[in-house]
């Protein structure tokens, strides 16, 4: 049987794909933030997932306001690099699992968590940058991906409350695909930032540490925080936070924190980088 083995959260700053793509990684700005990956790209390369469900948002890249999808798993075998203004990263094609992408859509649909299924999209930085962070730059992606787009940009988002239970759906989805997967979910985005308007810059250390806290500890709490919370505390664009709990939800209800990184300047974030593993 299918085995998700752990979580991953990781902002997914645009800013750190170009600083890779860009050769700037060792520049004192950036060498900070990527020697706190690190350990994570030596545990990830020890781990060899076979598979990833990456929740991510997309940035108006592949959706635009004529469809917003407030889930929306990718089920093609190939999904192809964004162009976000600058051509594609030069990052390889995300390769997909099909068979399990379409066993998680009627798993969780019949559990009632209606998704929107896509056959094609391109995946802008908030799925690749994670990639770059935990995997450097390979010739391809040592695994297969499944895309979760998450709508975290146009009002209403899905309330964290929802976002738990549709990974505690996923989780059950996995649970019983009848296949020898070892699989992993990374929940990216956040943490406290705001990119425009008077507070644009908005950094709260003290609020994403208690969320990091809870995350591990208390998701339930988490979980019933609304939406208010998250803008107040960690600005407009600390929303994506909700996606996280997506992860967490498709976690054990006790976990192992097996590695943190907290990191401040990012562009205009904090970046916040977790490490989850299940103890069964
Ligand atoms: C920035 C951060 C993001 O998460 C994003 O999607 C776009 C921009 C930033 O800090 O610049
Ligand atoms: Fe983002």
């Amino acid at each position: 049987m299918a085995r998700l083995v752990a979580g991953v959260t990781t902002s997914h700053v645009p800013a750190i794909g170009a600083a890779i793509d860009l050769g700037k990684a060792d520049t004192p700005y950036w060498q900070p933030l990527f020697k706190g990956y690190e350990p994570s790209k030596k545990w990830i390369a020890e781990q060899e997932p076979d598979v990833i469900i990456l929740v991510y948002n997309d940035h108006a890249s592949a959706f635009s306001l004529e469809i917003i999808p407030t889930f929306a798993l990718g089920c093609a075998a190939e999904f192809p690099p964004a162009d976000e203004g600058w051509g594609p990263r030069k990052v390889p094609v995300v390769k997909g699992h099909p068979e399990l992408a379409w066993h998680i859509a009627q798993s969780v649909i019949l559990d009632e968590f209606d998704l929107t299924i896509v056959n094609n999209m391109a995946v802008d930085h908030g799925l690749t940058v994670p990639l770059s962070l935990l995997f450097g730059q390979p010739q391809e992606w040592p695994c297969q991906v499944i895309p979760l787009a998450v709508n975290v940009v146009q009002y209403p988002p899905p309330t964290g409350n929802r976002c738990y239970n549709f990974g505690k759906a996923i989780r059950k989805a996995v649970d019983s695909f009848d296949k020898d997967l070892k699989v992993m979910i990374f929940g990216t985005g956040g943490m406290s930032h705001q990119l425009q308007g008077p507070r644009a810059g908005l950094i709260n250390r003290e609020w994403d540490t208690a969320f990091l806290n809870d995350l591990v500890k208390d998701p339930r709490k988490l979980a019933k925080m609304p939406h208010l919370e998250y803008v107040r505390e960690a600005g407009s664009e600390g929303i994506e936070l909700v996606m996280w709990l997506i992860m967490r939800g498709a976690l054990d209800e006790k976990v192992r924190e097996i590695y943190r990184f907290y990191h401040v300047p990012a562009s205009n974030t904090a970046v916040g980088h977790i490490i989850l593993e299940n103890e069964t």
